[in-house]
């Protein structure tokens, strides 16, 4: 596996690649690798002849008061868990190798990013937009493989790519869990043992809110009220956002008579962990 944190080196390699006529599968990830981005990363290496990896953590996807700096990070870790399913390269730039000093371009999606964690996270999404693209340029990929555990980065990644034209296809992947449910994340080592048991309450609320609706429930506000419920019931826990919206322009609905997408975001104590479910 080639390690690289040059924006030349993966240039080179994919011209070399490209002209052998290879597919390449990418997968954009801030590291701190685990079982979620393991199963993208063995899903680009079934549907590609090679396998990128990207570890970045991007510094213009995060807010002022957020955990840049403390973003957890085993580079080794990554390298390790990356070889063990095959990708061929990973990518591991410097912010300053991804933006010159003078750098001043930015792309944006922009219905999409109005609700969830875009009304929280102002930046944020441009963030991703402008990096995601960064990375399909100089990795030329024909296929990148995102989570749905980020349903409204999936979203925007895909409309991002129709609305601008990107030669390249967006492959989602179903949400990895542990094994009482919690959605895995990099974020998860951040929660105390207690923290990590009430952390369990997200799932469980989800679960409660997508039995109802496959019942037959159509009424948003009470699919809302049964998942607040349930996480109120939880001291440790503090609801930052409870919603129902179409899956398609990520709009607050009032009935669900379509695709439709229920996202949460929580806080466990300090920490701030999201999920979601899709009823199509
Ligand atoms: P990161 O949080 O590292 O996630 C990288 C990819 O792994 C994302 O597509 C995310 O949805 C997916 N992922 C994370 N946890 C998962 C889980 N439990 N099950 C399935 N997939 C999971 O998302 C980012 O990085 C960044 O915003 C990035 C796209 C790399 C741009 O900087």
């Amino acid at each position: 596996m080639i390690r690289t944190e040059k924006i030349k080196e993966v240039k080179e390699c994919v011209k070399a690649w490209k002209k052998e006529g290879k597919t390449i599968g990418l997968v954009p990830t801030m590291g701190y690798l685990h079982e979620g981005h393991a199963s993208l990363i063995k899903k680009a290496r079934e549907e590609n002849d090679i396998v990128i990896v990207s570890d970045f953590v991007n510094p213009i996807q995060f807010g002022p008061k957020e955990d840049l700096a403390t973003y957890p990070r085993d580079f080794e870790a990554d390298c390790a868990l990356c070889e063990s399913i095959g990708a061929d390269l990973i990518f591991h730039p410097e912010p300053e190798e991804m933006y010159a000093p003078d750098f001043c371009t930015h792309v944006g999606v922009a219905t999409l990013s109005e609700h969830l964690c875009g009304a929280r996270r102002p930046v944020h999404f441009n963030g991703v937009c402008t990096v995601v693209t960064k990375l399909f340029m100089i990795s030329q990929a024909d296929r990148a493989y995102f989570g749905q555990k980020d349903a409204q980065q999936l979203a925007i990644v895909r409309r991002m790519v129709r609305d601008l034209n990107y030669n390249i296809e967006i492959i989602g992947c179903p949400i990895v869990r542990e094994e009482d449910g919690l959605a895995k994340s990099s974020r998860n080592t951040y929660l105390n043992p207690m923290e990590r048991k009430a952390a369990v309450v997200l799932h469980q609320a989800l679960t409660e809110a997508e039995a109802k609706i496959r019942a037959g429930e159509t009424d948003a506000a009470e699919v809302r009220r049964i998942i607040s419920n349930i996480i109120e019931d939880e001291p440790l826990a503090r609801i930052d956002y409870v919603e129902v919206v179409d899956w398609n322009e990520l709009q607050p609905i009032e009935k669900i008579d379509g695709p439709v997408l229920v996202a949460i975001a929580v806080f466990i104590g300090k920490v701030r962990l999201i999920d979601n479910f899709i009823v199509e």
